[in-house]
C-alpha cells in the first residue's frame, strides 16, 4: 500500500498534452506480429509495463533481436518471417494473460520444438485449456511434469509446427481466440472455428484489424471459420504507431468537465475509429456535454458545456464506466449506468466499490451498497447528483476514498477531486493507495499534475547546426509543446521562390512571387508544418544543396521577413487552440523579433568546427560558415543573442544534456502554483 494522496483541485483551466501510455493490448499484439514479419519493425508509442516487458523478454529468449528504449517509447524488432530461432527453452509469463496465450499459440509454429512454460501462481489458475485443447488437434501437445496432458500452467509444450482445422472454446477469454488468429496466416490452409458462445467482440476485431495492418487480412467463411486467403509471413509496416490507451485517455476526456473555463487538453494519436473499443467513451462523453474534436490523428477536449445526466449502456466499454460515474455527482440530473454485471468480477466488485465510495461522499445511489452486497446479479447503478450533499461532506474535511487495489477507482476519483468544489482550492478528496495505478498507468497522478500548467512560449536561436531543431523537437515531445522550425519556413519559401524563378538580387521578382503565395499550417505529431499553396515541401526539397545555397540570401530581404512575420506569430494561437502546453519556436530572430516577449529565450552556440562536423556527419552539402556570415551581418533581423537570453554553449555537450538543461530552465515557467 502506498500512502494516501490529497488531490489538489484545479483552480485554473487544464491545458497541455495528456501523457497517456500506449495501449497494452496493441503493444503485445504488435510484438507478436512484428516477430512473425519479414524485416524490421519500429513500434512507437509502446507501453512499457510489467506485462509488455514479459513478452519482450520471452521473445528475446526465443532468439529474436529486440532493441527497446523506454524513454523514447520505442521497440525495434527484427522479424524472422514466421520462424522461431530457438527450438528448446524455458519461458515464464508472470501473470500476463496476453503473453501467456499469445506465446503459446506462437510457439506452435516451431517445428519440433520443446518449451517449458510457467507463470505466477495467479496465472496457473487462469484459463488456458481452450487454447491447449485446440492446439492438440494439430499435434502440439502440453504435458504436466508427470507427463499427463496439461490444462493450465505449468506445462511442457511439444510443438509440431503445424496448424490445421482448429476449433477453440474461447468463452473464458477472447485472448484464446486472438492468439490463434494471429498465427493463422503463417500456415496455408489453416482455419479457426469457435465453439461455444461468442467472446468480447471488440478485442477480436482489434486482432483482425491488426493482422490486416501487417499485410495478412483474415476472412470468415459461411460457417464462421476464420482463414487467410493470402497466407505467408507478415509484412512489416516498418514503423507502427501504437495508439494511446483509450481507457486511460478517458480520464483526460473527463478532466475538462471539472476544471476552469478555457481548458483544452490534447490527446496525441487518439482516434475515434481506432482499434480500441473503449474509444466509444468519447461518444458517451459528448452526449454528457464534452466538447471533443479531432485534428488529424489527435483529439482535443475543451471545457465541457455542461454535465447532462442520462441513461447509458456501458456493456461494451465497461472499463470506462467508473470515469463517468465519478463525474455523475456534478451532473444536472441522475445518471444511469447499465449492463455492467461483469465488472463485479474484475479487480474488485467495481459496481459495489463505486456505490460505496459515492455514498461516502454523501451521494445517493441506487441500488444501495447494502442491496448490491445482498444481490450479486444486480447490474446497473443510478447516481443522484447533489452539490449540496458533496459540500456538506466536504465541510467536514477531505474524504478518504478506498480504492480496493483497483487502479480505475483511484484514477476516477482523482478526476472528481480535481473539481474545485469549495471554490478556494481546498482539497476535499484523498485517494488511498494511489500506487495501485501502477497496473496500467504508473505515472497517472504526475500526468494529471502536468496539465495544471500555464501556457509558455520558448524561443530558441542559434547558428546553423547549433542543435536548435533536435533540441526543440525533443523538448516539445517531453513537455507537450508545439514545435515550430522557422528555418523550415524560410526554406519552404526558398523552394517556392526558386520555382517561380525569383532571384534575391531582383526584388521585383521576389515580391511578385510572394504575392502568389498562401501559407497555412498542419500539425504533424508535435510539429507545426508549413504549407505553401496547399503543399508541404519534402525534407529532401527543403534541404537540397540549391536551397542551402540560396536560403540566407532570400532570408536577408526585408520583403521576405515581413511577409512571414505574422504567419510565424500566429503559431502561438495555433498551439493554444490545439491544446498544447505552449510552443517552442526556433530560428535566428525568434527571441529578438518574432517572440520578444517569450516566456524564456535561449541562445544555443557551439564552435564553428563542431558545427561543421555535425553537418558533414549528417551528409549535408552545406556551407554553414557562409550562411552564418550572411545571417549575422544582414541588416534585417540579424542572428544575435537576444538580451536577456540564456546562452548554452553545447560544443562539448551531448544532445541529451542540452535537452535536459533546456527542460530544467522551462520547468518553473510551466508550473502553476
Ligand atoms: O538547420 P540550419 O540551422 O542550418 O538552418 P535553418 O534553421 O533551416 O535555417 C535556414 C536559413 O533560414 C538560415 O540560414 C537563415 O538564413 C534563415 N532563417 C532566418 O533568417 N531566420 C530564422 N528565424 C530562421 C532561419
Ligand atoms: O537546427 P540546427 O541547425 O541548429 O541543428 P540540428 O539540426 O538540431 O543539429 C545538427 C546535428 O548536430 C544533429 O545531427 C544533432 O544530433 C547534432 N547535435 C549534437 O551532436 N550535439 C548537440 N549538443 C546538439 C546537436
Amino acid at each position: 500500500m502506498t500512502e494516501s494522496l490529497l488531490i489538489k483541485p484545479f483552480r485554473t483551466s487544464a491545458r497541455g498534452v495528456a501523457q497517456v501510455p500506449g495501449s497494452k493490448s496493441i503493444t503485445n499484439r504488435a510484438l507478436i506480429l512484428a516477430a512473425l514479419a519479414e524485416g524490421e519493425t519500429l513500434l512507437t508509442g509502446a507501453l512499457f509495463s510489467r506485462d509488455t516487458k514479459i513478452l519482450i523478454q520471452a521473445l528475446r529468449t526465443l532468439g529474436f533481436v529486440i532493441v527497446d528504449d523506454e524513454v523514447a517509447g520505442t521497440i525495434r524488432i527484427q522479424g524472422n518471417a514466421g520462424n522461431i530461432p530457438v527450438k528448446e527453452g524455458s519461458l515464464h509469463v508472470g501473470n500476463a494473460g496476453t503473453a501467456a496465450r499469445f506465446l503459446t499459440a506462437f510457439l506452435a509454429l516451431s517445428h519440433q520444438g520443446k518449451y517449458a512454460m510457467d507463470g505466477d501462481v495467479a496465472m496457473r489458475a487462469r484459463p488456458m485449456s481452450g487454447l491447449l485443447n485446440s492446439l492438440a488437434s494439430s499435434k502440439t501437445l502440453a504435458y504436466t511434469a508427470e507427463g499427463k496432458p496439461a490444462q493450465a500452467f505449468p506445462f511442457v509444450l511439444q510443438t509440431s509446427g503445424q496448424l490445421k482445422d482448429l476449433t477453440v472454446d474461447a468463452s473464458a477469454s477472447s485472448q484464446l481466440l486472438s492468439a490463434l488468429l494471429m498465427v493463422l496466416p503463417q500456415r496455408a490452409g489453416a482455419t479457426v472455428k469457435m465453439s461455444g458462445e461468442t467472446v468480447s467482440e471488440p478485442f477480436v476485431v482489434m486482432t483482425e484489424r491488426m493482422c490486416a495492418q501487417f499485410g495478412r487480412p483474415l476472412s470468415r467463411d459461411a460457417e464462421g471459420r476464420w482463414f487467410c486467403a493470402n497466407p505467408g509471413a507478415y509484412i512489416s509496416p516498418q514503423v507502427y504507431a501504437i495508439e494511446p490507451d483509450a481507457t486511460a485517455a478517458s480520464y483526460f476526456i473527463a478532466l475538462p468537465a471539472v476544471t476552469g473555463q478555457g481548458s483544452c487538453v490534447r490527446l496525441q494519436g487518439y482516434q475515434p475509429k481506432g482499434l480500441q473499443g473503449d474509444t466509444a467513451f468519447a461518444e458517451v462523453a459528448k452526449l454528457y456535454g464534452a466538447e471533443i474534436d479531432y485534428q488529424g490523428d489527435s483529439a482535443r477536449v475543451r471545457s465541457w458545456h455542461n454535465l447532462r445526466g442520462g441513461d447509458f449502456d456501458f456493456n461494451q466499454f465497461s472499463d470506462t464506466f467508473l470515469t463517468l460515474a465519478a463525474l455523475a455527482p456534478l451532473a444536472d440530473k441522475p445518471t444511469i449506468i447499465r449492463n455492467i454485471a461483469h465488472t463485479r468480477k474484475q479487480e474488485t466488485d467495481r459496481l459495489l466499490a463505486m456505490a460505496t465510495e459515492l455514498n461516502r461522499l454523501g451521494v445517493k445511489v441506487e441500488p444501495s451498497p447494502q442491496a448490491l452486497q445482498a444481490d450479486a446479479s444486480l447490474s446497473s447503478l443510478t447516481i443522484y447528483p447533489s452539490r449540496d450533499a458533496l459540500l456538506k461532506t466536504a465541510q467536514r474535511g477531505p474524504t478518504s476514498i478506498h480504492t480496493y487495489e483497483d487502479h480505475r477507482m483511484a484514477m476516477s476519483f482523482g478526476i472528481l477531486g480535481s473539481y474545485d468544489l469549495l471554490g478556494d482550492g481546498t482539497p476535499w478528496i484523498k485517494i488511498e493507495d494511489p500506487g495501485c495505478t501502477g497496473k496500467t498507468f504508473p505515472r497517472f497522478f504526475q500526468a494529471l499534475e502536468a496539465l495544471r500548467s500555464s501556457f509558455v512560449s520558448i524561443a530558441i536561436d542559434g547558428g546553423a547546426a547549433s542543435g536548435k531543431s533536435s533540441t526543440a523537437r525533443a523538448v516539445a515531445q517531453h513537455l507537450g509543446l508545439m514545435h515550430v522550425d522557422t528555418g523550415a519556413h524560410y526554406r519552404t519559401l526558398t523552394v517556392g521562390l526558386l520555382d517561380a524563378k525569383a532571384t534575391p538580387s531582383n526584388l521585383a521578382s521576389v515580391e511578385k512571387a510572394l504575392a502568389q503565395f498562401k501559407l497555412d499550417s498542419v500539425l504533424s505529431g508535435f510539429s507545426s508544418r508549413c504549407v505553401l499553396n496547399g503543399k508541404i515541401a519534402s525534407e529532401a526539397e527543403i534541404r537540397s544543396p540549391e536551397v542551402n545555397a540560396h536560403v540566407s540570401a532570400f532570408a536577408a530581404l526585408p520583403a521576405v521577413r515581413n511577409y512571414i512575420l505574422n504567419y510565424q506569430r500566429s503559431q502561438v494561437e495555433l498551439a493554444r487552440d490545439a491544446g498544447f502546453a505552449g510552443l517552442i519556436m526556433e530560428g535566428r530572430d525568434i527571441g529578438s523579433v518574432v517572440l520578444p516577449n517569450a516566456t524564456l529565450r535561449i541562445f544555443l552556440e557551439a564552435d564553428a568546427e563542431a558545427r561543421r562536423l555535425r553537418r558533414s556527419t549528417e551528409g549535408q552539402a552545406d556551407s554553414i560558415a557562409q550562411r552564418d556570415l550572411l545571417d549575422s551581418t544582414r541588416a534585417a533581423a540579424p542572428l544575435i543573442c537576444p538580451t536577456g537570453a540564456v546562452r548554452i554553449d553545447n560544443t562539448k555537450l551531448s544532445l541529451a544534456e542540452v535537452v535536459q538543461e533546456v527542460e530544467r530552465l522551462i520547468a518553473p515557467a510551466l508550473a502553476v502554483s
